[in-house]
């Protein structure tokens, strides 16, 4: 049986990941009322991930013996200082969203619950990815400057994400 503790973090995990969808939703619909379709997608595309993320919290909870208590998810901000503002807003939360794994991996660490450390590793080395992705598509904002052309060639470039189901062997998230 998982302790209280890590169950707490592991709840407050579910509900940091569902927020991340709902951001990035919102950073979705910022760049689309901009004409930045694929900058939208690849947002909106982000978002499904970290519902997914969130998911399978939620089931490993369940599969440990505890309950998901799930509450209120903030509102997100809904504006942005144009394309590079959602992309560094993004790298700024994915570095967040790191912060508070890494807490549960010495949570999981320190109360010697190995299956919850191999757990949430998955979720250590996706943060990896998840920052370098963020921090990249900036790089490239950065060397577009005021090129209108070469901006839409990245939103050109954006558009083509498409979903994988990070977790196709989760039940909860067959289908999705
Ligand atoms: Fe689920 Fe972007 O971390």
């Amino acid at each position: 049986m998982i302790s209280e503790k890590l169950t707490k973090a592991l709840n407050d995990q579910v509900n940091a990941e569902y927020y991340s969808a709902y951001l990035y939703h919102s950073m979705s619909a910022c760049m689309e009322s901009a004409a930045l379709k694929g900058a939208a997608n690849w947002l909106f595309m982000q978002a499904k991930e970290e519902m997914a993320h969130g998911v399978n919290i939620y089931q490993y909870i369940l599969d440990r013996g505890a309950v998901p208590k799930l509450t209120e998810i903030a509102q997100p901000t809904g504006s942005f200082d144009g394309i590079k503002g959602v992309f560094d807003a993004v790298l700024e939360h994915e570095q967040k969203v790191t912060g508070l794994i890494n807490a549960i991996a010495s949570l999981a660490m320190q109360e010697n619950d190995h299956a919850c450390y191999q757990f949430i590793m998955w979720y250590v080395n996706e943060q990896v990815e998840e920052e370098s992705n963020a921090s990249d598509i900036i790089s490239k904002i950065e060397l577009i400057g005021d090129d209108k052309g070469l901006l839409l060639t990245l939103d050109n470039e954006l558009a083509a994400r498409t979903y994988v189901n990070p977790f196709p062997n989760n039940p909860k998230l067959a289908g999705a």
